[in-house]
């Protein structure tokens, strides 16, 4: 998958797997990990999928209704790459933390759902329900941060509420954090997000 790795000054440092938008590009979130973590190792995966030219993660059939079959497929091929990724830049495969916005948190979630704790955890900004009507595995000792719009018309609440009970549910502690604005990430929501990320991760 084409992506940037970006060693970190501190290589202990949980990698921070960054994940696009619809339309978006490996550049995109790479600010947010500055914000996060500006010491931490950086991964930024550009998704294989064009919907009209604007790569994605994974193909839908209409907005907000998942082609399953290549959510499925998709989810794999991410989870095989992080394999080769971490044997090629040489991180520990089991320090991965997923920062997704939209269709980027989607997949990540969908990481989750399909592959339990392949991640040490997540920021998962506006993101949805990938797969509903499947067990998931057990998510015991994962933490995750949801951040939601209570007017997002893209991705409503109750998918992100949903969201966070199916993950909970499976056992991951899960904190949500509300803006009351539609899909666009803001900047505050970032920087709570970073708060979650520290408190979690280093105290
Ligand atoms: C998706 O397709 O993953 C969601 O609807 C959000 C998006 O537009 O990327």
């Amino acid at each position: 998958m084409k992506h940037i790795f970006k060693p970190g000054k501190d290589e202990s440092k949980p990698v921070l797997l960054l994940l696009h938008g619809t339309g978006g590009n490996e550049q995109d979130l790479i600010p947010l990990a500055d914000i996060i973590d500006p010491e931490a190792p950086v991964l930024s995966v550009r998704g294989n999928v064009l919907e009209h030219g604007m790569p994605r993660f994974f193909r839908r059939l209409a907005e907000g209704v998942f082609d399953e079959e290549d959510l499925v497929f998709r989810t794999r091929e991410l989870h095989d790459f992080l394999d080769e990724a971490a044997q090629k830049y040489g991180f520990d495969r089991g320090n991965i933390v997923a920062v997704g916005y939209s269709n980027g948190a989607n997949i990540a979630g969908s990481l989750l759902f399909h592959f339990g704790k392949v991640l040490k955890g997540a920021i998962l900004h506006h993101p949805m329900v990938p797969r509903r009507g499947i067990d998931l595995p057990d998510l015991h000792g994962l933490n995750i941060f949801i951040g939601a719009g209570t007017n997002d018309p893209i991705c409503p609440p109750t998918e992100s509420e949903d969201l966070g009970a199916l993950l909970g549910g499976a056992g991951a502690e899960v904190h949500f954090h509300w803006e009351q604005y539609g899909h666009q990430l803001t900047y505050s929501e970032v920087e709570r997000a970073a708060e979650w990320y520290k408190a979690t991760f280093h105290d």
